[in-house]
């Protein structure tokens, strides 16, 4: 991260280190609030339609009011002052600052709104996207409303957090009949001769923005994409184990638990996708010059 990233707070532009929050907003207190990540390469937004439609609905999900247009303005405007050129956009929105009660305030509390630039000093997950990565199962303790991109995320970090002392990139959610549901900031697939297998959509993950682009790379590269759950047990008998996100792009994973995914080498499916990946970025960018 850039030592000190550029920041929009609420309208106005300031580094990052100097924006502050009163103690009574939503966020702080309760996590009242969702929130966006949006990858910039060669200083352009990537997939920005797709990540402010799913923020819309996270808003409007938890019925917090905000002009997204304004944002789209600020987030740009914020970008362009940055002068970043590799790395991320973060925007968070809460249901602002208020006495403390548990149901939302009434009337005229404006939402708090930020977001910041984050520039990339070295590219995340490094030497794992060629190599392959590893990663541990939890138990997914997460609530019941997964498909809204809330800033509560206790239970992705405890699982993060796990992963990380267990030397893994990430930590799989499993749920109570031993689905794998997704891991703790991103989607998971499998491959099963030849065919690509993913949790549905549904109240119990995130639709991550990355997830939907594979499904439309899958079927660009012609390999066929089953929108099936598979179980932990299961994952001894799949060919190919993948993560996608927003920072993960397309990322192997060649053990789980201590075990190699088949022969513990990112598979030829992940390699074909990791490369249809990049032709992708590629073309977005030759087409916004
Ligand atoms: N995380 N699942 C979860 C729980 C996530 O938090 C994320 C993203 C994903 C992948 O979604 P996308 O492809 O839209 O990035 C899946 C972001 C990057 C984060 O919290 O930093």
């Amino acid at each position: 991260m850039s030592d000190d990233p550029l920041a929009n707070w609420n309208g106005v532009v300031m580094p990052l280190s100097e924006a502050r929050v009163s103690v009574l907003d939503r966020g702080f207190l309760f996590g009242d609030g969702v929130y966006e990540v949006l990858r910039i390469y060669s200083g352009q937004p990537f997939l920005e339609a797709e990540h402010l439609d799913r923020f819309r609905r996270s808003l409007d999900k938890i019925s917090i009011d905000c002009d997204v247009q304004r944002l789209i303005g600020r987030m740009r405007e914020t970008l362009s002052h940055s002068g970043v050129q590799e790395g991320l956009i973060y925007i968070q929105v809460t249901r602002g600052t208020a006495p403390r009660t548990h149901r939302f305030p009434t009337g005229g509390t404006a939402p708090n709104e930020l977001i910041y630039i984050e520039g990339f000093t070295e590219e995340p997950y490094g030497m794992f996207r060629d190599s392959g990565g590893t990663a541990i199962t939890v138990p997914d303790m997460r609530w019941k409303r997964c498909d809204i991109k809330s800033v509560n995320l206790l239970a992705n970090c405890m699982a993060a957090q796990q992963a990380a002392e267990a030397g893994c990139v990430e930590a799989l959610l499993i749920d109570e009949n031993g689905i794998v549901n997704e891991g703790s900031h991103t989607s998971v697939f499998g491959v099963r001769d030849g065919a690509i297998l993913t949790s549905p959509l549904s109240p119990a993950i995130l639709p991550g923005i990355t997830r939907g682009l594979v499904t439309k790379l899958a079927d660009s590269c012609g390999i066929p994409l089953r929108e099936q759950s598979f179980t932990v047990s299961e994952i001894v008998e799949l060919d190919e184990l993948f993560l996608t996100g927003t920072t993960a792009e397309v990322l192997p994973l060649v053990r789980v638990d201590g075990t190699s995914v088949n022969d513990g080498l990112p598979g030829p499916v992940t390699r074909q996708l990791q490369q249809a990946y990049q032709d992708f970025v590629a073309e977005s960018l030759s087409q916004t010059r």
